[in-house]
């Protein structure tokens, strides 16, 4: 959160470069920066000639070399010549304000002609904002973008850069390559685990799946109080349930053991709730978890009644690792606000629930379904898509608060789509393509690609998922990121209690007498 002022701070863009920088030459192969980097754990490289900076590499360079497939480049390809600077004497704070605009993520420092140091914009932003509090009132951005109001050892989004991570590895990269298991043990232990702690974690979550008794006996008379509800909505009832008929304590009475024990047994239920709700309110029966399948699979077969093929298990695993986090996303924030009271982890579930279910959050896959199914054919999307963004609604599927370029889980996603030969890949990739075109030629200030969700439906579908079953299945993936997040909250906490500016009618006016 922003804090009141520290004298003691530092103050100039010296005090918190990083020094000496890590420099390259343009002539030197791409691949010579990216080890460099990799080794130096670093985001940038300067490019040098002699002492002088004339351009600089970062890892967003990188992705766009990786994802342009190009092979043998060298630096001057691909590095952003020229690049403005900043000189070490300057003040953090006018620094920051002066190069927020431009969507830097590392700047070199130079003084006198000569590269010292780079400093990065993240750093300069979290420094900028120790200042008094009553100056920041006016400053803090709508909808809070870009404000830093935690530190997170968990992973982090790099919006400009179209990259996020778990921990220290690529989400993509471990969407690709492993199971969810794997990442979620990444999650809750750190570092992925070796084949005797996979086997140990197995063990312990597969019978943590099973609904509790209690639960599971009030769960045909809730399916039957909401038969039209999504089962979005009534998980909240049954997860609140779950809390009090399990005697989940305030987090902050308990142990980091004890916590981790009660979010370990959310993230196995959830899926198992999820189906059981959706199953009742379609008079089926509620089908128990099968200990022989794996996660992603047993979420389907107790969707479905029917084991799934491992293409389909696959495609929604590797949908549910790529969305288990993502930063300080609405739903997200809402489970550590609650957490920082120090309720109990049931309660900030249910809010990370509430917060997922909107449509500007986790609600949009089956929209941007819908919007391919009304569009149809391709010759009909051009009108359709102007028209919609003419009126001034808004494209469900587009648009992200930190993504300014391609989500690489939108990337992902449309591959495992154009994998599954999904019935809608065709038209879906017109579709993206054109209304990507038409955002940028009708809101041009806008940088506006396609967002997650709008190939998870086309994706979630081709693998047999109901439409009301696209933001559970998100649900069911996310819950293993907030309760990651209400862990590391309650490890290290502070009630989370900001402020807002008064614009109302100014006080204060007398108390009229009641007419
Ligand atoms: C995700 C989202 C809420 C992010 O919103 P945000 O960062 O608060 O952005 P804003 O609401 O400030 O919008 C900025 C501008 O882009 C436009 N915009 C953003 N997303 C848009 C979309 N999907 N379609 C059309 N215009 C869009 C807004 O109209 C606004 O333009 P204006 O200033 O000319 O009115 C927003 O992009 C959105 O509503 N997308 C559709 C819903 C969706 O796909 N949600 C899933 C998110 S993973």
């Amino acid at each position: 959160m922003t804090a009141a002022a520290t004298p003691a701070g530092p103050r100039t863009v010296g005090e918190i470069m990083s020094r000496p920088p890590v420099t390259a030459t343009a002539d030197e192969p791409v691949s010579v920066a990216a080890d460099r980097m990799r080794e130096q754990s670093v985001g940038s490289v300067v490019v040098v000639d002699g002492d002088r900076a004339v351009g600089i590499l970062t890892e967003r360079d990188l992705v766009r070399l990786a994802a342009a497939g190009t092979e043998a480049s060298t630096i001057a390809d691909w590095m952003t010549p020229d690049p403005d600077s900043v000189a070490p004497d300057l003040e953090v704070t006018d620094a920051f304000a002066s190069l927020a605009e431009h969507g830097y993520r590392h700047i070199p420092v130079v003084d006198d002609g000569r590269v010292v140091g780079v400093v990065s914009m993240r750093d300069l932003m979290r420094i900028a904002q120790i200042q008094p509090a009553d100056k920041l009132a006016n400053d803090v951005p709508r909808g809070l973008e870009g404000v830093i109001v935690a530190e997170t050892t968990i992973g982090d989004v790099r919006g400009l850069e179209g990259f996020y991570h778990y921990r220290q590895y690529n989400a993509i990269e471990l969407a690709e390559t492993r199971s969810i298991e794997d990442v979620w043990y990444l999650l809750f232990e750190g570092d992925l685990p070796n084949r005797a702690q996979r086997e140990q974690f197995d063990a312990e979550v597969r019978p943590l799946r099973e609904i509790p008794a209690q639960v599971k006996t009030a769960l045909p008379e809730i399916a039957r109080a909401a038969p039209d509800a999504l089962p979005l909505d009534l998980l909240r009832t049954t997860v609140s349930l779950l809390g009090a008929s399990q005697g989940f304590q305030p987090s902050l009475d308990l142990s980091a053991t004890e916590l981790r024990v009660q979010g370990l047994q959310i993230c196995a239920v959830v899926p198992s709730l999820l189906c059981a709700l959706y199953r009742l309110q379609h008079d089926l029966p509620v089908i128990d978890p099968h200990p022989e399948l794996g996660h992603a699979a047993n979420y389907l077969y107790m969707m479905s009644g029917e084991v799934p093929t491992p293409e389909h298990a696959r495609g929604v695993e590797q949908y549910m690792i790529a969305t288990i986090d993502h930063g300080f996303n609405a739903s997200t924030f809402t489970t550590r606000v609650i957490t920082s009271t120090g309720a109990d982890l049931a309660a900030a579930v249910v809010g990370g629930i509430g917060a997922l279910s909107g449509p500007l959050h986790g609600g949009a896959p089956s929209r941007a379904l819908d919007t391919i199914d009304a569009i149809g054919t391709i010759d009909k999307a051009d009108a359709y898509l102007r028209d919609v963004v003419e009126r001034g609604d808004r494209l469900m599927g587009f648009g992200h608060r930190v993504y300014k370029t391609d989500d690489p889980r939108n990337v992902m996603l449309r591959s495992v789509a154009e994998r599954l030969q999904a019935p809608k890949v065709d038209v879906a990739k017109y579709v993206e393509q054109r209304a990507v075109e038409i955002l940028a030629e009708l809101k041009p200030d806008r940088k506006l690609y396609a967002n997650v969700e709008f190939y998870a439906g086309v994706v979630m579908d081709a693998c047999g998922v109901p439409r009301g079953m696209f933001t559970p299945t998100f649900a069911s993936s996310r819950v293993i990121g907030w309760t990651v997040h209400i862990l590391e909250q309650a490890a290290d906490n502070r009630l989370i209690r900001p402020s807002a500016q008064y614009v109302g009618p100014p006080p204060p006016q007398p108390v009229p007498a009641p007419e």
